[in-house]
């Protein structure tokens, strides 16, 4: 059933580039058009929306905080994205013109289910981006964009968040297509970045040993910080997550312009960073963050970048570079995540801890 692997989470992290493929699968038409017939809102209320919030926990909430840097971007719709459990006892601002997009994996999420009867009792339409057919959030919801993950079965979220990314990405494409945000073939040619993907997840795997060799030898480390900015933001709160629900070490996520409010305090010397690197053909973006891996580097951080091959500005300031191939800033989120995955797995590992059962945790939480 592993599939020859010691772990289910290391096969489900080596199904990401099927899991990406099949989302996208079937999903446009003979002219290459995008059309996701299961979306079962009418045409006019998805053209009227004004705002979308996603609820969802964890790491399908993380998925959620991508999404809303790609499809405010293509669609000029405000996106908020909100713990599903804190959504549900304040008292959010939702009407017929919210489309509220609750984001599963297992969609049994107790939590989630609440704040999708919650919005829907305030009559906005749900959307669920589900990967288990059937399940409660599924039926309950006004339609369902399934994510074809396959099923997930290590507690610890892989293959399932790189499926929501893409969803909610061609959930994204697809209102900026119907609202006339984006012509067809500039649809087209996200799409057709998305295509690349899998190719891409499969280069990074290619290179898993360095990642793996890297996480063994710090098996004795206490506290691990990650930071990114833009889509590596939520990027860097996934890998922080992994590594404490997995390794059980303290591991916090940082937006890394926030660092000198506050968090840059923590850095002393020796303190393992990873940092996010978007691509070097964004400049101003990236030049931030160059700047902020030189302002740890300075105080004594032990630097672990993810950069884009070929970009050599990283180089004087870390310590240890994992790559991932050329790829648009938007996309990055979907192989950057990776090598952070392999990390906290195999630190897990070497560390004598079950990947696939981490204690004090259950697959779905269905209790609120
Ligand atoms: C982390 C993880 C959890 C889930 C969260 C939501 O690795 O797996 O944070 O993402 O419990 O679960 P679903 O997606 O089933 O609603």
């Amino acid at each position: 059933v592993k599939g020859g692997f010691d772990s289910f989470m290391d096969k489900e992290i080596h199904d990401q580039p099927q899991a990406v493929a099949d989302t996208l699968l079937g999903r446009t038409d003979e002219l290459g058009r995008l059309k996701l017939d299961e979306l079962r809102i009418d045409e006019t209320i998805l053209r009227s929306i004004d705002k979308i919030i996603v609820v969802a926990c964890g790491t399908a909430a993380y998925a959620g905080h991508v999404a809303k840097y790609a499809v405010e971007h293509w669609c000029r719709i405000p996106v908020e994205v909100e713990l599903a459990h804190e959504f549900r006892y304040r008292d959010p601002v939702v009407n017929e013109k919210t489309l509220v997009v609750a984001i599963s994996q297992s969609g049994e999420t107790m939590d989630t289910i609440m704040a999708v009867r919650h919005a829907r009792e305030q009559g906005s339409k749900v959307l669920a981006v589900v990967n288990t057919y059937g399940s409660t959030i599924a039926r309950e919801s006004d339609a369902v964009l399934y994510t074809h993950a396959g099923p997930e079965v290590a507690v610890a979220s892989t293959k399932a968040f790189i499926a929501q990314i893409t969803a909610t990405y061609l959930l994204g494409l697809y209102l900026a297509q119907l609202r006339g945000n984006k012509y067809i073939d500039e649809v087209a040619d996200y799409l057709t970045e998305l295509g690349r993907i899998p190719g891409k997840i499969e280069e990074v795997l290619a290179r898993q040993e360095q990642v793996r060799e890297v996480a063994r030898a710090m098996k004795d480390t206490t506290s691990v910080l990650f930071l990114g900015r833009h889509v590596g933001f939520p990027v860097a709160l996934e890998g922080a997550l992994k590594l404490k629900e997995l390794a059980y070490i303290h591991a916090e996520g940082f937006a890394a312009g926030e660092l000198k409010h506050g968090p840059i305090a923590l850095i002393e010397e020796g303190q393992p960073v990873f940092v996010v690197v978007p691509t070097p053909r964004r400049p101003t973006l990236h030049a931030k963050v160059i700047s902020n891996i030189q302002e740890i580097r300075a105080r004594g951080a032990r630097t672990l970048v993810i950069a884009e091959d070929g970009d050599d500005d990283v180089t004087p300031f870390a310590d240890v570079v994992f790559r991932y191939p050329p790829t648009p800033t938007l996309m990055t989120p979907l192989v950057s995540v990776v090598p952070l995955q392999i990390f906290a797995g195999e630190l897990a590992r070497a560390k004598g801890y079950d990947v696939d059962q981490p204690r004090n945790l259950a697959k779905s939480v269905t209790v609120e």
